[in-house]
């Protein structure tokens, strides 16, 4: 076993993974392998509290896989695997559920929005305390997710001081790690909303497999406002700020320095420059998701939960 820090993170296999995923949190799963040990999961588990088609659900956890391999996540240096393979995930889940507050669970903002959708059922409930299972199970000190999940993670903390006052230390207690810019990707079709991979307006996202011309055209008709300049500033111009931020981003320039290039050039020559940023950006990652085999995918998953329970099993033990 390894001392360096460790690190956990899921992401739901529910839709295409976009751009808001890659910038808000895949980018940090990638560059933490080099310094922390990384465990990271799709989380099939809490995909099922909203309703799925359970023809589909089997394609989509391969493909997301698929993708998050894509991006850079690299089976040798992660633990990379499926979280209902891992057993002990929904042991602890039951456990810290006896900890829990019930009104703290119905104040999630994500449980209240999706609740309304998509009607009530316990799993939708108890999501957060699945979450913080998965982040507890491997003890890891940090995990990186877009601002979303903040309220998500800091019901962790708070399970884990309970939890630890109660019956000794035993976990430490997790970081969130949130990138500096981009933390909130907004949708290309209303700025006032994240960009979401359930939003049924697929011009609303850019998916990190979609053709190139399928991403220019999006970017090109994105939202924005009626006066001409570019500049950052999200308050007056959302629509031009997150175009801003995905092209920091995308070409690792600083926003300043787009601003001085573009203020003043007009908005149809600035987003071409996005989308050329933005396709040049997704190309390596769309090349590598075609080029992996299903069959590859599914051997690799299999073998890492092997490993996974293993060390899930070591913690269950210490909790028992
Ligand atoms: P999900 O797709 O809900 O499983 O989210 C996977 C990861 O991507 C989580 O860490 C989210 O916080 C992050 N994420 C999802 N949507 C966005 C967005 N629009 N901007 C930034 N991060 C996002
Ligand atoms: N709730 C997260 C999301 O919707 C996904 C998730 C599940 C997760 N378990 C996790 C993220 C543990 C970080 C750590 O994006």
């Amino acid at each position: 076993m390894s001392d360096r820090p460790r690190v956990f993170s899921g992401i739901q296999p529910s839709g295409d993974l976009h751009i808001g995923n890659l910038i808000g949190a895949l980018d940090n799963w990638v560059k933490m392998q080099d310094t922390y040990e990384t465990f990271y999961c799709v989380v099939d588990l809490h995909a099922m509290s909203v309703p799925y088609d359970p023809a589909e659900f089997e394609r989509s956890r391969l493909n997301t896989a698929k993708v998050v391999l894509a991006v850079g996540v690299d089976p040798k240096r992660s633990l990379f695997y499926l979280q209902s393979q891992v057993p002990q995930h929904a042991e602890l889940a039951w456990i810290l559920g006896t900890i829990a507050g019930i009104g703290q669970l119905e104040r999630m903002t994500q449980y209240k929005e999706k609740s309304d959708r998509s009607g009530q059922n316990l799993g939708l409930l108890s999501y957060p305390v699945l979450m913080a299972a998965d982040i507890l199970i491997h003890r890891v000190n940090a995990v990186p997710v877009g601002d979303d999940q903040t309220q998500h993670l800091e019901l962790t903390r708070d399970l884990v001081v309970r939890f630890n006052g109660r019956f000794g230390e035993l976990f430490p207690l997790p970081e969130r790690i949130t990138p500096e810019l981009g933390a909130r990707v907004m949708s290309l079709q209303n700025p006032m909303v994240k960009m979401s991979k359930t939003d049924p307006d697929p011009d609303s996202y850019i998916s990190l497999t979609e053709d190139p011309e399928s991403s220019r055209r999006k970017i090109m008709g994105a939202v924005t406002d009626s006066d001409r300049k570019v500049r950052y500033d999200w308050d007056e111009k959302p629509g031009i700020s997150n175009l801003l931020e995905l092209m920091s981003f995308s070409s690792g320039r600083p926003i300043p320095e787009l601003e001085s290039e573009f203020g003043d050039a007009g908005y149809g020559p600035f987003k071409k420059a996005v989308a050329d940023a933005v396709v040049e950006r997704l190309a390596p990652i769309r090349g590598r998701f075609k080029r992996t085999e299903d069959a590859e995918v599914a051997r690799l998953m299999q073998k890492a939960a092997l490993d996974a329970r293993t060390r899930a099993e070591a913690t269950m033990r210490l909790v028992r």
